[in-house]
């Protein structure tokens, strides 16, 4: 396991990064900004020219993450910010960072798809002298890479569904199949370690566990794989890491003839409106919240880094959990 927060401290961020004045032309990226000649310079009432490499489109989640960022970073809030999305390519996420640096950007903001790999491409963000902020995912490179990280608690996630699980189905003997996140991503190894802990001992057994990579198609099909592998009569509950391959696996549970939430229960995370929904409807029974409204603070993040003011390097949003009468009174005031 790395340790990746260990503290939480302070970094003054000019102090780590000289500033760089950029324009924001060229690549596979796309802009939100014009590609105006006097951007750049950081703060002082300049634009701030941002980077932005998201993982891609995978799931509710990510739109929401994505549409939050677009606000944040807005030509009104003082930024020019140029966009990348990798559709869940690591090499193009890093190719796209790559691009960034030459660029000339005044800060990047990484959501890494993956844990591992990032060191060399961060090291050069550095040595160029731009700071670097992560949102949502971490990575296992060495904290003084990046500026700062602002994102959940993944494992905390994972231990609160678990929880929920050995409460529910601890008891009884519960044959369990997981839909993992992305291989290699922060939230499915976090999600799994907290989930893992938190059923130890009990009498809920995990018959198989495979990757659906986030997606609602992913899900679905690794779930019509479970049932045409263990039956669905023997398959008692599904543990999804993300809503999307909740709602595959409801999908697939419905054309096996099965009813979910029911027949086979099933416990997620994110807690976007269709999940919600679902749980609300009796297809989900447990969801844990992952929070993808971090466009103001990573904002501030950037802001501050750039303007050489003490940020805060490890910051943590909070989740929420819901079952369906929480959701049922929840979900009208749902932003995501
Ligand atoms: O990193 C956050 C995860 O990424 C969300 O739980 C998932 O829906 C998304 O794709």
């Amino acid at each position: 396991m790395k340790k990746r927060f260990l503290t939480s401290m302070a970094l003054a961020g000019a102090a780590a990064f000289a500033l760089t004045a950029c324009s924001s032309d060229g690549g596979d990226t796309g802009s939100s900004g014009d590609a105006s000649g006097d951007t750049g310079g950081g703060g002082g009432g300049d634009t701030i020219v941002v980077g932005f490499a998201q993982t891609g489109s995978e799931s509710g989640w990510r739109s929401a993450n994505t549409e939050s960022m677009k606000a944040a970073f807005s030509e009104e809030n003082g930024f020019e910010l140029v966009f990348n999305a990798a559709d869940n390519d690591t090499a193009a996420q890093i190719a796209a960072v790559r691009g960034f640096i030459s660029q000339g950007v005044d800060a990047i903001v990484i959501a890494p798809i993956v844990e591992d790999g990032w060191d060399d491409v961060l090291q050069e963000a550095k040595d160029a002298g731009i700071p670097v902020i992560l949102e949502d995912r971490t990575v296992s490179a060495a904290a003084d890479l990046y500026a700062a990280w602002i994102g959940l608690d993944f494992e905390a996630e994972g231990t609160k569904a678990g929880e929920w699980a050995a409460a529910e189905f601890g008891d009884t003997e519960t044959k369990m199949v997981v839909l993992e996140g992305t291989t290699g991503s922060a939230p499915a190894n976090d999600r799994a370690t907290g989930f893992d802990a938190a059923i130890e001992g009990t009498m809920i057994e995990k018959i198989d566990s495979q990757t659906g990579d986030f997606t609602r198609d992913g899900g679905k099909s690794v779930m019509e794989g479970f049932i045409q592998n263990y039956g669905v009569d023997n398959i008692d509950l599904v543990y999804a890491h993300n809503d999307d391959m909740a709602l595959g696996a409801i999908e697939a549970i419905e054309a096996a003839g099965a009813t979910p939430g029911e027949d086979i229960k099933i416990i997620s995370i994110d807690a976007v409106h269709d999940g919600m929904q679902a749980l609300v409807d009796g297809k989900i029974n447990y969801i844990v919240e992952c929070n993808p409204l971090l466009g103001d603070l990573v904002a501030a993040a950037v802001t501050g880094v750039v303007n050489g003011d003490s940020v805060e390097a490890v910051q943590y949003v909070e989740d929420l959990a819901f079952d369906q009468a929480a959701a049922e009174a929840a979900l009208p005031d749902r932003k995501y």
